[in-house]
């Protein structure tokens, strides 16, 4: 959950910094609209995470320092890539939450309600960023995305 937790923090940052530097009033709206329920996963995470008893990554102000950073240059290269980075984002998040879903102990079921929420408002995420104008990533964009979240995810599962 720490890993999830991170991970939220991560995509709040984004969708924050691309809704900085969004070019239309509508995509900046969908953006914030995304990054308040990326806010609301954190929050969830955060309030499993003490029940379990453990603590959140430790490099969470790193993690969401890059990723602001990301997203607002994301965002400079206009709206379409903008929408279409969400998407991918959301994509390989979708992938991540049923990966961990299907690893999970069958008794924790408060956690995986939880994946489950959050799996069902990133597919969300990213129907509403393709509807309006994304385009899809070219591969190598998508496997430098997947390279990243692989360090984010390895390191924030130990630190
Ligand atoms: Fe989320
Ligand atoms: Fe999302």
């Amino acid at each position: 959950m720490r890993v999830n937790h991170a991970g939220e923090v991560c995509a709040q940052a984004l969708y924050q910094g691309q809704a900085v530097t969004a070019r239309r009033n509508k995509v900046r709206e969908l953006m914030r609209q995304a990054a308040t329920e990326e806010n609301d996963h954190l929050l969830w995470c955060r309030k499993r995470i003490d029940e379990l008893g453990g603590h959140t990554s430790l490099l969470n102000p790193l993690w969401y320092t890059g990723s602001f950073l990301i997203g607002a240059a994301t965002g400079l290269l206009g709206d379409k890539w903008s929408l279409g980075f969400l998407a991918e984002t959301e994509h390989q998040v979708v992938n991540h939450l049923q990966a961990h879903l299907e690893r999970i102990p069958r008794t924790d079921s408060k956690s995986s309600a939880i994946l489950e929420q959050m799996k069902d408002d990133e597919a969300r995420h990213k129907a509403s960023a393709l509807n309006s104008g994304g385009s899809a990533l070219p591969d190598p964009a998508k496997k430098i995305m997947m390279l990243m979240s692989r360090v984010m995810t390895l390191t924030a599962y130990r630190i």
